[in-house]
């Protein structure tokens, strides 16, 4: 990400331009009523790609799918309290449980296809590991970095290494809340972008959800807002090279985790439409595009070669569809109708941010 300039210029000539906003506006119950049935639409979607592919879907995804899963049970108690929203509620509702008994069934694929990684990692699969934030900030853009790194140091073993250090799943013996030196100093390292940044902030994030404050922890929220103010310019500069098919799913991935850490600036109405256009109209997944332009084609192959994707548990399927994409869009789908049930614009509160053109720093 240090300085691809000449294939973004190359992507922003070959893609057509952005196309006007289409969705209603969010002032009036009406509004924020159809917004929410076209987010639970693409979820109900999303959740029969799960359901057709659950023996193919790894880890990483399905954890995206709890991530959801997680958010509509509070959408659901939210809306039951309003008699206009009875029946969106029903839906949240429904879709919920089918989700849980998906769960507790891909706990079963997972013990055969990966289980050294389900036990490391079989806590964020639980009910209630992922914790929803209860109040809201915006990113700050003076903490964003004056450079990027070059993308290549990232190293998921060691990445996922440290998030096991942290859950204390190692073995039987290890407490969670555990940072060795090495993982402090990847961990805090400056300067990091795309994953390696997004797995910074979910550290962070994770300690936080296991109550870890000592040490270290003590200054979770200072390199929680640290990271999210650089994933939002990040998600800027995604959105200025018209979201390239590679940016989408890390693009996907900030909102997901920063929507969690509580930045509600990530949830703009514009982001929202970008990403319900994703969605495979037929597989319910979200994945590669159908491109039919060759020239197109060829700089997303290029490109994709030249950022050397690392998400070994990514799986990618013969129709273009990503369990890795799906998920992060999911999780992303979720935290919008979150924000939409948690925060109503008559309150006064944080709302969807509305569609207007970047504001300067
Ligand atoms: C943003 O961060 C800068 C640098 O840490 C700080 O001085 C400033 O007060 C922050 N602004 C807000 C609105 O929090
Ligand atoms: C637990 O993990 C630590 C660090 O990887 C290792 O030194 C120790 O021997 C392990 N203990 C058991 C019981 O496997």
């Amino acid at each position: 990400m240090a300085s691809p300039a000449p294939l973004l210029l190359l992507l922003l000539t070959a893609l057509p331009p952005l196309w006007p906003s289409s969705l209603p506006r969010l002032d009036t119950a009406e509004g924020k009523a159809t917004v929410a049935g076209l987010i639970l639409s693409a979820l109900e979607r999303a959740t029969f790609f799960l359901e057709e592919r659950l023996p193919e879907i790894n880890l990483d995804g399905v954890v995206g799918f709890r991530v959801l899963e997680g958010q509509l049970r509070s959408v659901q108690a939210e809306w039951a309290q309003d008699p206009l929203l009875q029946s969106l509620s029903l839906r949240v509702g429904t879709l919920a449980a089918k989700l849980e008994s998906l769960l507790q069934t891909s706990i079963f694929y997972l013990k055969l296809s990966d289980p050294e990684y389900l036990r490391e990692f079989q806590p964020t699969l639980l009910p209630g590991f992922w914790k929803l934030p209860r109040a809201w900030t915006r990113t700050n853009a003076s903490l964003v970095y004056p450079t990027f790194e070059p993308e290549d140091s990232f190293s998921e073993d060691s990445s996922d290494s440290c998030l096991v250090e942290l859950l204390g799943t190692r073995n039987d013996s290890s407490q969670p809340c555990g940072l060795s030196d090495s993982c402090r100093a990847l961990m805090t390292k400056p300067g990091c972008s795309a994953y390696c940044l997004s797995h910074q902030l979910l550290f962070f994030l994770w300690a936080r959800m296991k109550g870890c404050t000592e040490g270290l922890f003590h200054h979770s929220q200072h390199y929680i807002d640290l990271f999210c103010a650089n994933m939002m310019d990040l998600n800027r500069r995604a959105e200025a090279i018209g979201y390239a098919y590679p940016t989408r799913d890390i693009f996907m991935e900030n909102i997901m985790f920063c929507g969690m850490g509580g930045f509600s600036d990530f949830y703009k109405l514009r982001w929202l439409e970008a990403i319900l256009s994703w969605q495979k109209v037929q597989e319910g997944c979200f994945g590669k595009p159908d491109v039919k332009d060759e020239e197109l084609s060829k700089v997303i192959q290029y490109q994709q070669h030249f950022l050397r994707r690392v998400k070994r548990r990514e799986k990618q399927f013969t129709d273009g569809c990503s369990t890795h994409n799906t998920a992060t869009a999911v999780a992303a789908l979720g935290g919008f109708l979150y924000v939409l049930a948690e925060n109503p614009p008559a309150h006064g509160m944080p709302r969807l941010s509305p569609p207007s053109p970047p504001s300067s720093h």
